[in-house]
């Protein structure tokens, strides 16, 4: 079988090793790709949102099978024009993406669901919203732009002073565009977060292993938001009673109720989710991808061959799969660029890439590329993407961290704080 992935992140690195190591694929190819995903396939240049230009690839290269990396492709409808030309293609059609496109469009189908999420208001307009917070008065308030803003369009605002700017930046200075033409006032939920992967095939939902995202840029979640600094996986907030809540309550619900509302949807559901202290979960939101950078720990664990799940998916026939899951525990840090989520300079030489003294570690390529003499350059915020497993959360720490410690590029930042949060909740009360 012939498959096609779309992205170019370490998120696609991870995908494309399973995707590469599946007797099934026969050929792959990644667009763009990146130095990592060449190792597991043949790299081609046509950028993840020239849905024509895929198009065209996928038409005369045979392609049988074709997998979405990233939110932006789905969004602008790339499935939409693979099925119009009868090319097999895994993910959510342009409407069904608006579960990740358009929060108040996500937000009012929780509310039509009785899916448990925060209360909210929408606004297209700065007076009436600057009403609302006024009256209201209650901080910490969410002012989140509706459309994509690569996670950047969340302000969780501690006075009014900070919730008028955020909405200054939306509807005044337009930093988001028409993304932040709309904007969303959310209460603030207390509780810790965690992620969910599941696929589905628009009946039947299969859960993935749960993850932790480490968003803040600093240590102990200071700083302004990332895509993601690092990962654990499994997290030990998502008991086995949260995922039931969590399959009862969210993910049976939303596919149910897409369902009766005559939306299509197919492919990975990513619920970010706050559990609070009496376990029970809330919606923070819905993607519509593998996350980025939990799927670099959570795809390595699935030993139930990934493009068998992807057929099964295009097929509707999910319900005839059953998931397999390593149970060992696996961290991922985050290498970055020195001065990321900012601006950051890329073509710092990266070395010691090639030291994997210890097999149970594997650095996923996220920003890099590749000289022609084989040398790696920074290419991105977040470069690179150390992974490592371990019997014990503890023991996957040190590995991912002494594998970190052999790799150097000038400015190189990464949180030192990777998966505490699982060993606090681990440790037996005292
Ligand atoms: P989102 O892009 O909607 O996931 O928001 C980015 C981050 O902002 C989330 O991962 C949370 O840490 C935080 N956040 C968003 N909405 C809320 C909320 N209603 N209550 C508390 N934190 C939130
Ligand atoms: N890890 C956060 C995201 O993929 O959106």
């Amino acid at each position: 079988m012939k498959i096609l992935l779309v992205g170019s992140g370490g998120r696609e690195h991870a995908i494309a090793h399973r995707l590469a190591v599946s007797p099934k694929c026969t050929e792959l190819f990644i667009a763009p790709g990146n130095p990592g995903t060449f190792q597991c396939g043949t790299n081609v240049d046509i950028s993840a949102d020239d849905i024509s230009s895929l198009l065209a690839f996928a038409k005369t290269s045979n392609i049988d099978l074709t997998f979405v990396g990233p939110e932006q492709p789905l969004a602008l409808g790339i499935v939409d024009a693979f099925e119009s030309e009868g090319l097999t293609i895994v993910g959510p059609n342009k409407k069904a993406a608006q579960l990740e496109s358009s929060k108040a469009w996500a937000k009012a189908k929780y509310d039509r669901y009785k899916i448990p999420t925060a209360g909210y208001q929408e606004f297209h307009d700065l007076d009436s919203a600057i009403e609302y917070v006024r009256e209201k008065n209650t901080y910490p308030m969410v002012i989140k732009a509706d459309g994509l803003a690569a996670g950047k369009g969340v302000t969780i605002a501690q006075s009014m002073d900070e919730a008028v700017n955020a909405l200054n930046d939306c509807f005044v200075h337009q930093i988001f565009k028409d993304a932040g033409q709309c904007v969303v006032i959310e209460d603030f939920l207390q509780g810790e977060e965690a992620s969910l992967f599941a696929f589905t095939d628009g009946d039947t939902v299969l859960p993935m292993i749960s993850a932790q995202d480490h968003k803040a840029i600093f240590d102990g979640d200071k700083g302004p938001n990332t895509g993601g600094m690092g990962a654990y996986s499994p997290a030990p907030v998502f008991t086995p009673d949260v995922q039931q809540k969590v399959m009862d309550r969210i993910l049976n619900p939303l596919i149910e109720g897409f369902k009766r509302d005559g939306i299509r949807y197919k492919g990975i559901l990513y619920a970010g989710l706050m559990i609070d202290d009496l376990g029970d979960p809330y919606v923070v939101e819905f993607n519509i991808r593998f996350g980025d950078p939990e799927t670099q720990i959570v795809l390595p664990k699935l030993t139930t061959d990934l493009v068998d799940v992807l057929v099964a998916i295009s097929q509707n026939t999910l319900h005839e799969i059953s998931l397999d899951w390593l149970k060992n525990y696996s961290v991922c840090v985050v290498m970055a660029a020195e001065g990321y989520p900012g601006s950051y300079e890329k073509g710092r030489k990266i070395t010691g890439l090639n030291d994997s003294s210890d097999s149970n570690s594997f650095v996923y390529h996220a920003g890099t590329n590749q000289s022609e003499a084989g040398e790696f350059f920074t290419n991105g915020g977040r470069v690179l993407n150390v992974c490592a497993e371990g019997n014990s959360l503890n023991d996957a720490i040190s590995s991912a961290y002494q594998r970190v410690s052999r790799i150097q590029f000038d400015g190189a930042y990464y949180r030192t704080d990777i998966g505490q949060k699982g060993v606090a909740r681990l440790k037996p009360a005292v």
